[in-house]
């Protein structure tokens, strides 16, 4: 008897075992019909108040990015400028260009020396460094054709929290003490609600950011390109010897554009079109990749790290020269996201071996034709979904705060092409495409996408990041689609990132294992390991209809809803 047990025994004991050591599927908030995830947990939940009110996926974006100006100040902003990709439940998809434009005094040379030389830090922190912003335009452009509740219900969130104070996390109090030299260093009047020595659990107040605020709920567009919020931009500019007038304020315009579309097996990718660089870029990689058994190759594995590496060096090859502002350069959109195209770009691929990035240049065109971003998802009980990029490009952008609106500027003009050749903060180098003109948008790499699976929405996702936002949505999207991870495991992975120039791989901790690391290097790339790769904020739509929220832990991000 014991004898015909030992053999039963084992079998159990065995699958007790392999029970044990069967990974646990780690899933996010799940809610019925509506999310909003973003970078903070108060903005999340304003979003998602807006929507309990009856209020659209526009509506609860608009609230949620107000309050992220508040509660998130390194990203979240008035003072900067995004994109919003918006598909409504009907399956129509547009895109918001609310990106800042270089002011009318900018000139292509406007950040270099007497010899011809980059003066560092010019085009990243103090008063030159700041574009004409675009939030506030964005915003009240995308209410007036699509919001639902009154656009003073939107901002007033944003007001209470401004005006009564919240409490600061461990991240937020960190990050307003790193910059405190920076504050006092560009700001000629100091700006004492950010100036302390802050603890998580601390209490802090806007005053002036909610004066500010108040005069966008009463007036719309007009309470920050007009009247006090725009003098007060103006003699801050004065002080520091900026560029932003009057005038270059009240000719900002948010532009609606075509959505950049493109399909990846039987999926459909709704992105952001130039002046981003994402959409196209995304497109390209996803492209370049299809053809080859990454599911079966596996996740973070020597082979499917090699490829994306490889496709990455192309893409960000094609970047550098061909992407900047449609409105000054011809961008060819069409030509370089064609899967011919994208086919013989990545004809040199060699499964065994690295091509060294000073081997690869721009693809040859047929003729004829901070890093500190924030990002938000939403959807909403009526099926639209909305994805917002918005950024002030390094963390509190130029740390120039202006005096009596209690908000920060950009430093996006670093985001411009400063000389042909020579790389910004992200290490993105580019050329004529990206060069400094007066009102001219600066190249970005902000890739808010929205993604179907047969004709039906399936995911919303973005991040920030700088340059490493395109590849980070790129993973994240291949995390699901092949990979087979829930949203807040795709979320939640390490990440690498690589971009043609530098020529090396640039993992998080932990997201390559020994052996996979030591095969890279074989094929030979070479590493330069990073703490943290972005903070992507993701919605994903369950077979059964609800929505899983994926928000990414390297922050304080969190999912809302019901
Ligand atoms: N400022 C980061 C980006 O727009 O790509």
């Amino acid at each position: 008897m014991i004898k015909r047990l030992i053999p039963l025994l084992l079998v159990i004991s065995i699958v007790a075992c392999q029970t044990a050591i069967k990974k646990e599927r780690i899933t996010g908030r799940i809610t019925d019909s509506a999310m909003v995830v973003s970078a903070h947990p108060l903005a999340s939940r304003a979003g998602s108040e807006i929507l309990q009110k009856g209020g659209n996926a526009i509506d609860a974006a608009i609230a949620t990015q107000l309050v992220l100006a508040v509660v998130h100040p390194s990203a979240g902003n008035v003072g900067g400028g995004g994109f919003m990709v918006v598909r409504l439940n009907d399956g129509s998809a547009y895109t918001l260009d609310y990106r800042e434009t270089a002011p009318s005094g900018a000139t292509t040379n406007m950040y270099l020396g007497e010899t011809g030389e980059v003066i560092k830090g010019l085009s990243e922190t103090g008063h030159l460094a700041s574009g004409v912003p675009g939030t506030v335009a964005g915003l009240a452009e995308a209410h007036k054709k699509f919001g639902k509740l009154p656009w003073k219900e939107l901002v007033q969130p944003a007001i209470d929290l401004a005006m009564d104070g919240f409490i600061l996390t461990e991240h937020e109090a960190e990050g307003l003490n790193y910059i405190q030299e920076d504050l006092e260093k560009f700001n000629s009047i100091l700006p004492n609600h950010l100036m302390n020595a802050w603890k998580a659990g601390d209490s802090i107040r806007h005053t002036d950011l909610g004066y500010a605020l108040e005069r966008i709920r009463d007036n719309g567009r007009a309470g920050f390109y007009e009247g006090k919020t725009a003098d007060l931009i103006v003699e801050e500019m004065k002080r520091g010897n900026g560029l932003i007038t009057h005038e270059d304020l009240q000719a900002y315009q948010a532009i609606w554009r075509e959505p950049i579309t493109g399909e990846y097996k039987n999926y459909k990718i709704i992105s952001m079109p130039p002046p981003s660089s994402g959409g196209i870029a995304l497109i390209q990689l996803l492209k370049s990749v299809e053809p080859y058994p990454i599911q079966e190759w596996g996740w973070n594995t020597a082979p499917t790290v090699h490829l994306m590496t490889e496709a990455e060096r192309r893409v960000y090859a094609d970047r550098a020269a061909y992407l900047g502002d449609p409105d000054f350069f011809e961008v060819p959109v069409d030509k370089i996201t064609h899967p011919v195209y994208i086919e013989e770009r990545m004809k040199t691929f060699d499964p065994q071996k690295a091509t060294p990035s000073r081997d690869i240049k721009e693809g040859v065109l047929q003729p004829g034709e901070s890093s500190q971003t924030t990002h938000l998802s939403v959807i909403d009980q009526y099926g639209n979904a909305v994805a917002v990029t918005t950024t002030l490009n390094d963390g509190y952008g130029s740390r120039v705060v202006v005096a009596g609106a209690g908000f920060i500027l950009n430093d996006e003009m670093d985001d411009f092409s400063m000389k042909p050749g020579v790389p910004n903060m992200y290490g993105a180098i580019g050329g004529e495409a990206n060069k400094i003109m007066p009102g001219k948008r600066m190249l970005s790499s902000m890739t808010p996408t929205i993604v179907e699976k047969d004709g039906h929405l399936l995911m919303v996702v973005g991040t920030p990041g700088g340059t490493t936002i395109i590849t980070s949505v790129f993973q994240t999207i291949l995390n699901v689609l092949e990979h087979n991870m829930t949203m807040q495991e795709a979320v939640t992975a390490k990440r690498f990132h690589s971009q043609w120039i530098p020529d090396t791989i640039q993992p998080e901790f932990g997201a390559l294992l020994k052996d996979d690391s030591l095969q890279l290097i074989r094929y030979g790339h070479t590493f330069e390991s990073r703490s943290s790769i972005g903070r992507v904020d993701a919605i994903l739509v369950l077979a059964n209809g609800k929505l899983e929220g994926g928000a990414d832990p390297r922050g304080d991000d969190a999912a809302d809803g019901f």
